[in-house]
């Protein structure tokens, strides 16, 4: 493994690299019994969607809108109209849990002088209340929405927030997703990328190649040199 070197920020995408989306339907599965998967898996595919359609048709509404919207949709297509499910899934969304190797490995990056971010779709008021309850507040240099560019990721409008807000050039910027698409789309708008292929999905084949792949963020202090003399 070559080491990435020159960083001085790690960005990160936030819903399935920092924050498990699938641990809202998880908190209802007394309700929902084995759907809770097929719903989550259907929930997310269609939120994404709506982001390009909503992106793409110039029609940007903010992500708690269209994230009820998914919802709404997947409740409907798997036929599950209990009374207060859609308002208590939604609720959930606001305390999703963070992954595990989360706040030890952010902790590390923090200690080692790097900037750290999150990028994401995600309105303000969402991406506070998850940060909040996981207790990272302490650990990030900023919190960027696609809220500032009304649009939504892939458009590089999104991607520039993070070299514009932290002051930076995009290559010693370290962006973390994954969502392969976003880390291509990062790595395409001049990122260095790491893509944290936790769900074990193929390549994209759109422009342009992450500079590697790790499973977890457990590997991304080595990936960049961390204790082994970081330059
Ligand atoms: C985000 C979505 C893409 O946080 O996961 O931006």
């Amino acid at each position: 493994m070559t080491p990435i070197t020159n960083i001085d920020a790690c960005v990160f995408d936030a819903y399935g690299t920092l924050f498990d989306f699938n641990s809202a339907a998880h908190g209802a599965r007394d309700e929902l019994g084995d759907a809770w998967q097929p719903l989550s898996d259907l929930w997310r595919q269609k939120q994404l969607q709506y982001t390009w359609l909503r992106g793409l048709g110039a029609h940007y509404a903010d992500f708690w809108q269209v994230t009820g919207d998914a919802l709404d949709f997947a409740l409907a297509t798997l036929k599950l109209n209990r009374p207060g499910l859609r308002n208590r899934l939604m609720a959930l969304y606001l305390e999703l849990d963070c992954y595990p190797e989360v706040p030890k490995v952010l902790g590390e990056l923090k200690a080692a002088g790097l900037r750290l971010a999150i990028l994401s779709n995600g309105s303000m008021p969402m991406l506070s209340a998850v940060v909040r309850r996981n207790g990272l507040e302490d650990l990030f240099d900023a919190v960027l929405s696609v809220e500032e560019v009304r649009t939504f990721k892939p458009h590089p409008s999104v991607y520039r927030l993070a070299p514009s807000r932290l002051g930076l050039e995009p290559e010693h910027i370290c962006f973390l997703s994954s969502n392969a698409w976003d880390a291509f789309s990062a790595k395409a708008f001049g990122c260095r990328v790491l893509w944290c292929n936790r769900f074990g999905q193929q390549p994209e084949g759109i422009p342009a190649l992450p500079d590697a792949e790790i499973e977890t963020l457990a590997a991304l202090p080595s990936h960049l040199g961390l204790g082994t003399g970081r330059s």
